[in-house]
């Protein structure tokens, strides 16, 4: 196999940053999140340099330990941890634990994880049971995206966060939110696969030099197995994921792929340069299916309708 190296990505802050991110999403037993440092050291080892965390993943701190644990120094790395949907009413506390927790100083990217802000009956805590998690909140019309996104700018102003961005955001959404905000979000972190291309997002990210990130860039098991994803890995002589990676770096888009296996991770980021007929013939794969955050019938997802989101 003839592999290139991932490009790097140019922020609109002007940071540079790798064009894979590793996804620090673990799970949410203690054990899950107490051996994820164990893989984000291997993840460092492997050379990855970018990683996706969240304050609801509960992996800063291993994230942070493994960091300084492996020797190499901060601004090697990029570090990028998001706000909890139902912190938005206390953005502050939220962002100064996530930097106690990661135990540094500053963030490269703070990312609002939704747009939406939400209430739970346990305040600034996360309710014990996961139904509550999923179910048991109230979606708040105040602070509302524009009022999370004008407190994320301070603390891109006081250079606590070096660039800040937004999750789940529409081509709907950044719309309006362009009509309140001073800076442009730096990134949208969307779920992004084959079977779920979203062509215009990325035509007008890529107009409004905002990058897109690609979480559950893989699609799992479902894209994994896809037949043309099956014949392109044959060809390549690569995994079904070195493929769908490939796709995603062709289009300009960082994936942010999750392994704790030491042999997935550097496959991860050993991709094959695929040719630009064969970006077409994936990208044609495109179901406008969401795999991982899906609507119910009821087309509501989190409190919010699809028509909220902005999703077709
Ligand atoms: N912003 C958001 O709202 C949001 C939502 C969801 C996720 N995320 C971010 O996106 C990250 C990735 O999400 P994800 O875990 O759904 O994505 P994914 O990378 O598409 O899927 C991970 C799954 O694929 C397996 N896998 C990884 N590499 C593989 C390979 N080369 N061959 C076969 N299987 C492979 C992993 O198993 P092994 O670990 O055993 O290899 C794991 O089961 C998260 O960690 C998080 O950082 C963000």
């Amino acid at each position: 196999m003839t592999t290139f190296t991932v490009p790097a990505r140019k922020l609109n802050t002007g940071a540079v940053t790798p064009g894979v991110a590793l996804g620090c999403a673990a799970g949410f037993t203690v054990e899950d999140i107490i051996g994820s440092k164990a893989w984000f050291l291997t993840a460092i080892k492997a050379g990855y340099r970018f990683f996706d965390t969240a304050q609801v993943y509960g992996t800063e701190q291993t994230l942070g330990d493994a960091i300084r644990e492996s020797g190499i120094r901060r601004e090697e790395v990029t570090v990028l941890t998001k706000l909890a949907w139902h912190r938005c009413e206390y953005i502050e506390r939220a962002f100064n634990e996530s930097l106690k927790a990661l135990g540094m100083d500053y963030v490269d990217l703070y990312l609002l994880h939704f747009p939406q802000s939400v209430q739970y009956p346990t305040g600034y805590d996360v309710p014990m049971d996961f139904d509550t998690i999923l179910h048991g909140f109230k979606v708040l019309d105040k602070p509302d995206f524009h009022d999370n996104w004008a407190q994320l700018e301070k603390f891109y102003e006081a250079g606590k966060a070096k660039a800040i961005g937004v999750s789940n955001f529409s081509v709907k959404t950044l719309e309006a939110l362009s009509r309140t905000a001073k800076i442009t979000p730096a990134v949208n972190q969307v779920e992004m696969s084959p079977y779920l291309a979203q062509n215009d997002l990325v035509e007008y990210c890529k107009d409004k030099g905002i990058v897109i990130m690609a979480y559950s860039p893989s699609g799992h098991e479902k894209v994994r197995n896809d037949p043309v994803i099956i014949g392109l890995a044959k060809k390549y002589d690569v995994s079904p994921n070195q493929i769908i990676m490939a796709w995603h770096v062709a289009r300009g888009v960082i994936p942010v792929p999750k392994s704790a296996d030491p042999g997935r991770q550097i496959e991860n980021i050993t991709l094959p340069e695929l040719s630009p007929e064969e970006v077409i013939t994936i990208s044609a794969l495109d179901r406008n299916e969401r795999i991982i955050n899906k609507p119910g019938p009821d087309g509501v997802l989190y409190g919010w309708t699809k028509e909220q989101y902005g999703w077709a």
